[in-house]
């Protein structure tokens, strides 16, 4: 598929600095469209958007934004009206690991408006400027942590789960149309905030998936799917999860598996 054609000259990817963000932005500028960059490390997002340039011959612009900042949607909408944004590509999210009632609040509040409130509304512009023009792409990203409870990462379970629902019921208000929406549902993958975020002591990393995986498999899906597992490997633990346990069993497993390191966290 020619993405540039049938979507628009530029992707606005949300989280590029890093991990499945920057993942998204390669394959992107790989495919021929322009790229904004957003994330908060302007010196990175630089450098990113020179090798894409360099690298793939496509335009590229970096836009330093702290996506919890209540202002955080409508700096992108202005940095962004004179493109031809094709693909709205959010990816960005924070968490912090450690018991709901132990967090110090404002931390919380940062997990809501990053993967609700500015999600919720740049979904709504972009979708609304998609709609009349009859073309266009959301591709966003999801976690198993929404299908089940996430003790230990409670709140971000919960954001994730409004961004998979959210995003699967627009999807279906656009089924006849040239608008195509595509939430993908990652397990374990490989990046910075993954390795960050394990238990000590050994990491054992044989069965994540690296974000370019992530990224070409979730990808092959956008027009085809509007909710998508990547990975067999998350596509069985799925079916575990939602058909063979109860929801208490699932958020017992889940929780057992980081009680020890964050119990008292
Ligand atoms: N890794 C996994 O195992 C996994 C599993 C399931 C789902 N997912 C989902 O996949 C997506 C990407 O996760 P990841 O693991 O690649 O994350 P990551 O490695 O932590 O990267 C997060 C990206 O978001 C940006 N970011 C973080 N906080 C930001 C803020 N306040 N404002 C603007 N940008 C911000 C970071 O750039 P800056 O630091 O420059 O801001 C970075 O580019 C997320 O939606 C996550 O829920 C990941």
């Amino acid at each position: 598929m020619n993405l540039k054609q049938k979507y628009g000259e530029w992707a606005l990817v949300c989280g590029a600095t890093d991990g499945i963000g920057k993942a998204f932005a390669e394959y992107f500028a790989a495919n021929g469209l322009s790229v904004v960059l957003v994330g908060r490390r302007a010196e990175k997002l630089q450098a990113l958007a020179e090798e894409l340039e360099q690298g793939y011959g496509v335009k590229s612009m970096a836009v330093p934004q702290d996506l919890t900042a209540d202002s955080a949607s409508e700096n992108l909408i202005k940095a962004t009206e004179s493109l031809d944004i094709g693909i709205l590509n959010y990816v960005a999210t924070f968490h912090k690991m450690g018991r709901y009632s132990h967090a110090a609040y404002p931390d919380i509040q940062k997990i809501i408006d990053i993967n609700i409130n500015t999600y919720a509304k740049l979904l709504h512009h972009f979708t609304a400027l998609f709609a009349a023009r009859d073309r266009g792409a959301v591709v966003t990203m999801t976690s198993l942590t929404a299908v089940t409870a996430s003790p230990y990462n409670a709140a971000y379970g919960a954001a994730k789960a409004f961004q998979l629902i959210l995003t699967e019921g627009v999807a279906r208000e656009f089924h006849d149309a040239d608008v195509d929406i595509l939430v993908i549902t990652a397990g374990s993958t490989q990046t910075p905030d993954w390795f960050r975020n394990q238990p000590q002591g050994d990491i054992d990393n044989s069965q994540a998936m690296t974000p370019q995986e992530v990224v070409e498999e979730g990808m092959g899906m956008l027009g085809k799917a509007n909710s998508y597992i990547v990975g067999r490997i998350n596509q069985d633990a799925y079916k575990k999860y939602t058909a063979e346990m109860t929801r208490d069993e699932a958020a017992a497993l889940m929780g057992s598996y980081f009680e020890e390191e964050y119990r008292d966290k």
